[in-house]
């Protein structure tokens, strides 16, 4: 089967993470997010993946190849202006003739595919879109279902109080290829704004794949870190490669990456430290996301902060709520907000 993933996009929520690394290659659990959706896809029997990319994205075809590491045939196309889900799709998918996923490129679920391509098959749809309940749909596309499990009507990150439904589109998508006449490559335009709702509206067969399955949107630092919270366990916590002092206190949950350092007496919690990340003795990360090549100096303590590559936290700062970026330095007397 054939899938497009979407990873063109700016990830301006992730920074000031995504500064030097574009959110589809930020680790969970010590390995590329990309990569997981990519075995996620390949488990679902899907063989020839194409990467939709905006230059400059070229370390994500550096980073994935022709895919043959991964069991996957990929190959890319690139957009010189942002073309938006539905013109990123048109573009990739030009001269198509089979039915194909969409996926974005941001998200870590486990998502049973297979079973929404069969839904998709009995029901004889044109359009499939996976959802999932949450709490707060606020910030996401909200869709109404008919007693069928047809979509109705779609409503963009309505307010919490008037959101129609908890259920939103979770950006797992079958479509047919009839739909690619429909669609426009050429400039800047939404699926989620245009083809959706209107094929809502005209009562085409766009049909819900509702799925309690994990899902996580990795949009923002802080859901970074939630995906690998969520993920982590004792055996994966510490990379192997990365050195623990033996008066050093990784707590559950938290993941501690490859050539990263913990030194005498420091204590790290609920955080993310990605690669070559030293934590210096005494000092205490909670609740962080610390970069590549980020230095916390002996007694820091770094709490609810996100901090880009190689930044570097000086001996005895205190930093609470702080967003950090790359390669700056903050002096033991930066503000506690
Ligand atoms: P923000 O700037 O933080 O909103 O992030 P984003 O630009 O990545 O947008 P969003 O999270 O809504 O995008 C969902 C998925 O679609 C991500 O994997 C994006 O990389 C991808 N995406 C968004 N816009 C485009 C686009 O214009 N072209 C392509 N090819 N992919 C896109």
């Amino acid at each position: 089967m054939l899938a497009i993933v979407l990873v063109g996009g700016e990830g301006t929520r992730m920074r000031p993470l995504s500064a030097e690394t574009p959110k589809h290659l930020m680790p969970i659990v010590h390995r590329p997010l990309l990569e997981q959706l990519l075995d996620h896809l390949r488990m679902h029997g899907v063989d020839r993946v194409r990467l939709a990319l905006r230059r400059p994205g070229e370390a994500i075809e550096a980073a994935v190849g022709d895919g043959s590491r991964l069991g996957l045939r990929v190959d890319y196309t690139y957009e010189d202006e942002p073309l938006g889900s539905g013109g990123a799709i048109a573009h990739a998918a030009a001269g198509w003739d089979e039915p194909f996923l969409v996926c974005n490129g941001d998200i870590i679920t486990d998502l049973d595919v297979t079973a929404l391509v069969e839904a998709h098959r009995a029901r004889g749809a044109e359009l499939s879109l996976s959802l999932h309940e949450v709490d707060d749909p606020s910030p996401f596309g909200v869709v109404v279902l008919d007693a069928g499990g047809r979509i109705t009507r779609f409503v963009e990150k309505p307010p919490r109080a008037e959101a129609p439904s908890r259920l939103i589109n979770a950006g797992t998508w079958l479509f047919e290829p009839g739909l690619l006449r429909e669609m426009d490559g050429s400039r800047f335009n939404r699926v989620e704004d245009g083809l959706f709702p209107r094929l809502a509206a005209e009562g085409r067969a766009i049909v819900g794949f509702r799925s309690d399955a994990y899902w996580i949107d990795v949009g923002r630092p802080e859901s970074l870190l939630r995906a690998n919270l969520d993920r982590v366990d004792a055996e994966t916590a510490v990379a192997p490669g990365a050195s623990v002092a033996p008066t050093a206190r990784v707590e559950l949950p938290a993941v501690v990456g490859a050539g990263s350092t913990l030194e005498a007496g420091a204590a790290v919690s609920r955080s993310l430290l990605w690669e070559r990340v030293t934590v210096g003795a005494g000092a205490v990360v909670r609740d962080s996301v610390l970069a590549t090549g980020v230095i916390v100096g002996a007694g820091a303590v770094v709490e609810r902060s996100v901090i880009a590559h190689g930044a570097v936290i000086a001996a005895g700062a205190w930093l609470v709520d702080e967003a950090i970026e790359p390669r700056a330095y903050v002096a033991p007397a930066a503000a506690v907000r």
